[in-house]
């Protein structure tokens, strides 16, 4: 399975701060804002990976993200030249997807929680779409599932004013390799989008989609307005420093999921010199586990 993140966009509800500066480049806590969505596609094993940014952003993704050698990965870049919506993904990816099964993940999206990589793992081999629903108190921010009485899903509509439930539906996608097919299809929306509810509206309506809740275990951040990017920095501030673990260290993912050699990780250390990131990283190399 390839992965695809989405760090493009436009990040308006965050001016000035995403003026010059790119949405998922910005710390949450004491990592960028990628590295999250990131580790959540190498815990799932996924090692090919493309980075979709906006034009004048690529560079610096380059600069912190390289090809991906060092933690196991291969890293490609594509851009998106406008913010034309969440399903132009599989269009730009089409290439680099090839005849493989992918996922998506939105670059501004954080995920935490219990026995999340083996949940993820067990995602790879989706016949059809596989996507979450999570309950949240301002669904008519999101894509929104309703479920019939068996829990099996019936509708999705796209930012509704009146939504038919609490679900909203995370930025986490994982598609087989129809999704370059049906992206075409997708028309763009009233607001000029080529929207992934649509994309997701059409496995639903031929039956191929799997809706899969997450529960109370799981926690679940995107980090588009100034108040939920605080809220993850501080989520992440707490628990880091209660459990003294790391969430998002993707060389911690890369190590823990023997996708590198003690020595890479050795290695990969000194490039975060004393921060506290380089610090728990030589840590762990010092251990030679991780935590
Ligand atoms: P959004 O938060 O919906 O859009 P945005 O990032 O442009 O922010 P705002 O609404 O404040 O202007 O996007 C969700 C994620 O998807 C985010 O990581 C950016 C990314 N994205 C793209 O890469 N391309 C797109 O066309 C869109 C709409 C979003």
């Amino acid at each position: 399975m390839k992965g695809i993140i989405l760090a493009g966009g436009t990040g308006s509800r965050l001016f000035p701060i995403t003026i010059a500066v790119s949405k998922q480049l910005l710390p949450v806590y004491d990592k960028p804002m990628i590295y999250y969505p990131l580790s959540v596609l190498m815990l799932a094993g996924i090692k090919d990976i493309l980075f979709i940014t906006t034009p004048h952003d690529q560079e610096s993704f380059k600069k912190l993200l390289g090809d991906g050698s060092h933690i196991g990965c291969n890293f490609e870049y594509e851009i998106q030249d406008e913010p034309n919506g969440l399903a132009e993904a599989f269009i730009i990816g089409e290439k680099f997807i090839g005849k493989d099964k992918v996922a998506l993940v939105l670059g501004d999206n954080i995920f935490y929680g219990n026995e999340f990589g083996k949940l993820l793992r067990s995602k790879t081999d989706v016949k059809g779409a596989s996507i979450f629903a999570y309950p949240v108190k301002d669904p008519q921010r999101y894509g929104v599932v309703e479920f019939d009485k068996n829990k099996k899903a019936i509708s999705i509509e796209e930012k509704p004013d009146r939504p038919k439930s609490q679900y909203a539906v995370p930025g986490l996608y994982f598609y087989d390799n129809k999704v370059i097919e049906y992206a075409k299809k997708v028309r763009p929306s009233a607001r000029g989008e080529k929207e992934i509810s649509s994309l997701n509206k059409i496995y639903l309506e031929k039956g191929e989609l799997e809706v899969g809740v997450m529960t109370r275990g799981m926690t679940w951040f995107d980090t588009g307005t100034v108040e939920s990017l605080d809220d993850a920095s501080e989520f992440i501030r707490v628990l880091q420093n209660r459990q003294s673990t790391m969430i998002g260290n993707i060389e911690e993912v890369a190590f823990q999921r023997n996708m590198i050699e003690l020595e890479d990780l050795k290695k990969s250390s000194e490039r975060y010199g004393k921060s506290k990131y380089g610090q728990y990283l030589k840590e762990i190399a010092s251990m030679g586990l991780s935590k």
